[in-house]
C-alpha cells in the first residue's frame, strides 16, 4: 500500500446536514452515504481515501496544512459557504502543493450572485458543480487519472 494515492476529501459546513438540508437542492443522499460510495470507487482503485467534514473555518483550515506533510497527494473540497467567503482556506490550499479540485453538488452558477465567486477557484486544477454526488466521483477519477497520466 506504501505506492497507493492519498487522497483527502473534505466537506465544509452545513454537509453534515446532507440527505435532510434542502433535498431539492442537494439530493437525499446523506453525507455517510457519499463517502462510503466514495470509498467503495477509491477501494476499487486502490486509493487510500480520508474523509473530513468540519462546521468551523479553522478546522478545516489545519486538515488542509496536515496534508502537506502526511503524503496526500491530492485535496477533493467542497468548501460549501466558505467557497464564497474564505481567503483563509484559499490562503492554506495555496501551501498545499497537490492536485485540488473544488466540487459542489449544485449547480452554484445558475444559483444566487453571491455563490458565483469562489476564493478556492483561484487555486482549484478543477472545478465540478451541478453533477450532486456524482461530482465527487468524477473529481476522484480526474485525480486517478491524472497520476496514471
Ligand atoms: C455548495 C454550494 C454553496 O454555495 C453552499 O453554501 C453549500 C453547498 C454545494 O455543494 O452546492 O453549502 O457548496
Amino acid at each position: 500500500m506504501s505506492d497507493s494515492l492519498k487522497v483527502l476529501v473534505l466537506h465544509g459546513p452545513n454537509l453534515n446536514l446532507l440527505g435532510t438540508r434542502q433535498p431539492d437542492i442537494y439530493g437525499r443522499e446523506t453525507l455517510a452515504d457519499i463517502n462510503a460510495a466514495l470509498t467503495r470507487r477509491a477501494d476499487a482503485a486502490g486509493v487510500t481515501l480520508d474523509h473530513q467534514q468540519s462546521n468551523h473555518e479553522g478546522e478545516l483550515i489545519d486538515a488542509i496544512q496536515a496534508a502537506r506533510t502526511d503524503g496526500t497527494a491530492a485535496i477533493i473540497i467542497n468548501p460549501a459557504a466558505y467557497t464564497h467567503t474564505s481567503v483563509a482556506i484559499l490562503d492554506a490550499l495555496n501551501a498545499f502543493d497537490g492536485t485540488v479540485i473544488e466540487v459542489h453538488l449544485s449547480n452554484v452558477h445558475k444559483r444566487e450572485a453571491f455563490r458565483q465567486h469562489s476564493y478556492v477557484s483561484l487555486r482549484a486544477d478543477g472545478v465540478i458543480a451541478g453533477l450532486g454526488s456524482q461530482g465527487y466521483h468524477a473529481a476522484l477519477d480526474a485525480v486517478v487519472a491524472a497520476r496514471a497520466g
